[in-house]
């Protein structure tokens, strides 16, 4: 199949191009678009058929549910049912962006959308071009991310191309996104909000506008993760990644020591991956080292996947990663950074 790439540009699509979109979807085929957290891969959300393709061509397992994308508060009333009012809080404080709640679902929404689930995933995504595009098709959109399952979520169009280029109708390209890592998903079909995923919205974030909020304790390792996807293995660079937190200025000093280590035991320099920040990738005289983002301004997830990608195509048989449990985002990255690594966490202060 061939893809079809549409370039956004505000203020938005062409007649052509809108007609197309909505054609489109509306046959059950997928395109996938930017968001402000990643790329997704969407399909229309009341077609069974659409939710199945979206498993094939990401290799996802169906029981593993997708988050219906709306443009417009209105459309969940189609999709949810018993809507407490704490969603109208957090829709007003949060929406559109980087939140996804989990509410009781209407017997409309089919079950191979929410894998099996009588519950169902909504989020108003923050991206004009994520905005258009439901509104073209008419129809919540059904996405994951846009990668294929069990690699990094894409946030550039390279990657989904690179991931799902001539297995889908269409890809809208809307560069770089701005966050880079997926939204919080909270619960709210249980007594108290739940946070079931760590994201761009915190806790504190949350419990500032709620009150009281909990964390899945399936989250820290105490039985299973409530949300299926957080069950699996995630983001896993070919090489073995080690992760470093705690003070900073030590975190630095342990990968140099680490890198000479690996020299010494016969790796060559540019085996020697380093995952550093734009203010820290001068410091390491070994080991090729790429930046994710800056601890100034708390960007350190905006390349943190596009760096997982980088150092596979580099074929690095290491990498040695800088953490970030000092960020205010520190659940979010340290949770992705976690499911990286394989739990490979190392306390420096400890050392
Ligand atoms: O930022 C995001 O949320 C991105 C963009 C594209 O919106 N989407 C995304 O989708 O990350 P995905 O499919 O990669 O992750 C959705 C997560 C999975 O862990 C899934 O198990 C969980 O949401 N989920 C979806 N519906 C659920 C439900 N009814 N109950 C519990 N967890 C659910
Ligand atoms: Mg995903």
């Amino acid at each position: 199949m061939e893809t079809r790439i549409i370039t956004w540009n505000e203020p938005g699509f062409s007649p052509e191009e809108s007609s197309w979109i909505k054609e489109t979807i509306g046959k059950g085929e997928l395109i996938a678009f930017p968001t402000e957290t990643v790329y997704g891969l969407g399909g229309d959300g009341f077609n069974p058929g659409a939710s199945q393709k979206i498993y094939q061509a990401k290799g996802r397992p169906s029981d593993n549910p997708l988050i219906l994308h709306i443009s417009d508060l209105s459309m969940l009333s189609d999709i949810a049912r018993e809507i407490p009012d704490v969603a109208y809080i957090l829709a007003e404080k949060f929406w559109p962006g980087p939140l996804t709640m989990i509410f009781k679902k209407k017997a409309e929404v089919p079950v191979e959308t929410t894998g099996g689930l009588f519950t169902v995933a909504v989020r108003m995504p923050d991206h004009p071009a994520a905005l258009a595009m439901i509104q073209m098709a008419e129809t919540p959109i059904a996405a994951p991310s846009a990668n294929l399952s069990g690699k990094p979520s894409p946030t550039r169009m390279e990657h989904v191309t690179a991931d799902l280029g001539g297995k889908i109708a269409g890809l809208i390209d809307g560069g770089e996104v701005g966050i880079g890592y997926e939204s919080t998903i909270v619960d709210l079909t249980e007594k108290e909000p739940l946070i079931l995923r760590p994201g761009y919205i915190t806790a504190k974030m949350l419990e500032e506008t709620l009150g009281n909020v909990e964390k899945d304790p399936g989250l820290e390792g105490e039985g299973r993760p409530k949300a299926p996807g957080m069950r699996y293995r995630h983001y896993a660079p070919k090489a073995e990644m080690v992760v470093f937190y705690g003070t900073v200025a030590k975190q630095k000093e342990t990968i140099r020591n680490r890198a000479e280590e690996y020299l010494k035991k016969g790796y060559r320099e540019d085996e020697i991956g380093i995952l550093a920040t734009r203010e820290s990738k001068q410091e390491y005289p070994v080991g090729r080292v790429l930046c994710c983002g800056s601890r100034q301004d708390d960007t350190m997830g905006h390349d943190l996947y596009h760096v997982l990608r980088e150092f596979d195509g580099l074929g690095v048989r290491v990498i040695l990663s800088e953490g970030f449990d000092d960020s205010p985002k520190a659940e979010a990255l340290m949770n992705r950074m976690r499911k990286a690594s394989g739990n490979h966490m190392i306390k420096v202060d400890m050392e």
